[in-house]
């Protein structure tokens, strides 16, 4: 069976060396095993809920794109693209928000710290929260439902919108299904032995903390000075050194073979010095991020190429959510008005109305005649004699689109004991029928 692996990367700001390792590397590794089918795409409708600058979205979305290609996305194996490109989410945010408890949304973490953070200001506790902030765990429920994705690599601080996304897939089946699972649920991934990567005061690598060393920007040299920034203790050349107490260390770790590591870790023992010891980490990341720091260059200075990518990408990803999205639809009763089969149609009015009947015959005599008869067979009226045929079928043909108007003109005669209005009433419903008959024959076309 195929795994369909999925995750989102939200387009603010510029990678650095944490989010290739916590996030890129090992999404790629694991977009190469065998029976994974990847989706990776820029949440760019996400960036939009947490910046308003569009120089900083458009400048995030090539820069995060061209990240993940340098960095070897095999992008005929992988479906890369931009949600934005895939209308299908947005539709289906909708369908999943008509299901979703607002008090669901009430406990999302990231919601719920806007409202805290609000308290301790004594502000409104809505005060600059948006309805985008409020609703994020729909349109990333959106994201990963529509292409059923089994698994979700993510960060711990994403875990809880998983488990909303499989509670709203939940409800949705469990609404609109009728038995079918319409929706996978999907599960959180987070990979253990993947390091968080410590920034250089040892905290965890982000740009909220400002400790980040960069991944390719700023090139050789600004890595070098981000590395040589990194906190050490004071102990000097000659003396040992506690590799496991270091971050410096398991910087280097995160880039290196395990006879690397373990020869790095014994000769600080040894009494390495903190500056060689540095070099040395810049070397192993660089050999690392080099080439793909110069394919970096490349793509970012032709966007073009980089577009072109994402729109096989999302084209691709269309192609499984355009015809998903129609069954959705269906599910949930947004389908096409089609025309009720005629046959039944015409049985139904049959049985419903009771039409009386012309009938056109010839007798022993030779002449044409007819005769009208109500639905239970009675005689209602009768025609005087024709020599020719034509001449009866005219006037039944007149009766039958002109109904009661006609017969004052016609050679008929009310039966015996029949009220003239028992024949004009059986004559307006045939009318009326045989006009039907006619719409519908048009309708069909
Ligand atoms: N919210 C995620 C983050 O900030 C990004 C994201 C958006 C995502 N949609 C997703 C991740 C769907 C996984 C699946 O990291």
């Amino acid at each position: 069976m195929t795994v369909r692996v999925l995750t989102g990367i939200t387009t603010t700001g510029t990678p650095h060396l944490g989010n290739y390792v916590g996030a890129i590397r090992p999404a790629i590794a694991a977009s190469r095993e065998a029976g994974v089918e990847s989706y990776f795409f820029l949440a760019d409708y996400h960036a939009l809920i947490k910046c308003d600058d569009p120089d900083r979205i458009e400048r995030s979305r090539l820069e995060i794109a061209a990240t993940w290609l340098a960095a070897g996305l095999d992008t005929e194996r992988v479906t890369f693209y931009r949600q934005s490109d895939v209308p299908e989410i947005t539709e289906l945010n909708w369908l999943l928000t008509c299901v979703t408890a607002k008090g669901q949304m009430n406990r999302a973490h990231a919601y719920k710290a806007a409202v805290d953070a609000n308290g301790v200001n004594a502000e409104d506790p809505d005060a600059g929260i948006t309805m985008g902030l409020y609703c994020y765990p729909i349109l990333m429920a959106a994201d990963i439902l529509l292409f059923n994705a089994h698994r979700v690599p993510v960060g711990r601080d994403q875990v809880q919108h998983i488990e909303m996304a499989r509670d709203v897939a939940q409800r949705f089946n469990h609404t609109f299904g009728k038995g079918r699972e319409l929706f996978v649920l999907p599960q959180a991934e987070i990979e253990e032995s993947v390091a968080t990567l410590p920034g250089l005061d040892g905290r965890k690598m982000s740009k909220s903390y400002d400790n980040t060393v960069p991944l390719f920007d700023g090139g050789p040299k600004a890595l070098k000075d981000a590395i040589a920034r990194i906190v050490t203790d004071s102990r000097l050349p000659g003396e040992p050194k506690d590799p496991e107490s270091a971050h410096l260390v398991t910087i280097h770790d995160a880039f290196a073979d395990a006879a690397t590591r373990a020869a790095f870790h014994a000769d600080l023992r040894a009494g390495l010095g903190w500056g060689e010891a540095k070099q040395r980490v810049v070397k192993l990341i660089e050999d690392h991020v080099g080439s793909m720091r110069e394919r970096y260059a490349q793509l970012v200075a032709h966007p073009e190429q980089i577009e072109a990518v994402l729109q096989a990408g999302a084209a691709k990803a269309r192609a499984v959510a355009t015809p998903f999205l129609a069954e959705l639809r269906q599910a949930v009763g947004l389908r096409a008005m089609v025309a009720v089969p005629q046959a039944k149609a015409t049985k139904v009015q049959a049985a419903k109305v009771d039409v009386p009947v012309f009938k056109q015959y010839r007798e022993a005599d030779g002449q044409f005649y007819f005769k009208l008869t109500a639905a239970d067979g009675k005689l209602l009226l009768q025609s005087q004699a024709f020599a020719d045929g034509r001449e009866a079928g005219g006037w039944v043909k007149r009766f039958k689109t002109q109904g009661a108007a006609v017969l004052g003109e016609a050679p008929a005669s009310l039966s015996d004991g029949v009220a003239r209005e028992t024949v004009e009433a059986a004559l307006s419903a045939l009318q009326a029928h045989e006009a039907e008959q006619e719409a519908t024959k048009a309708a069909k076309g």
